[in-house]
């Protein structure tokens, strides 16, 4: 799955940094390297909503408390 987190400057206000923290802990403690790519990404143009991410493509966004409810409501087997 691929997992990105948008850093453009409406975003990044809203905490980019601390949503990528979270999913990259995740990522650690879970050891889900391989199934998971974080990317970083421009803007995704939903800039009033939290901060917007793409998960396989689907536009979503997420704050750091909520990011990861939302990652492993996706993905039964992770
Ligand atoms: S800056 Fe993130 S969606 Fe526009």
């Amino acid at each position: 799955m691929e997992i990105k987190v948008c850093v453009g400057s409406a975003c990044h206000l809203k905490g980019s940094y601390d949503v990528i923290g979270e999913i990259q802990n995740y990522i650690k403690t879970n050891h889900l390297e391989k199934e998971i790519q974080l990317k970083a990404s421009f803007c995704l143009g939903q800039c009033t909503k939290d901060v917007s991410i793409m998960i396989d493509n689907e536009i979503d966004s997420a704050t750091k408390e909520n990011v990861i409810e939302k990652i492993k409501k996706r993905v039964v087997n992770v």
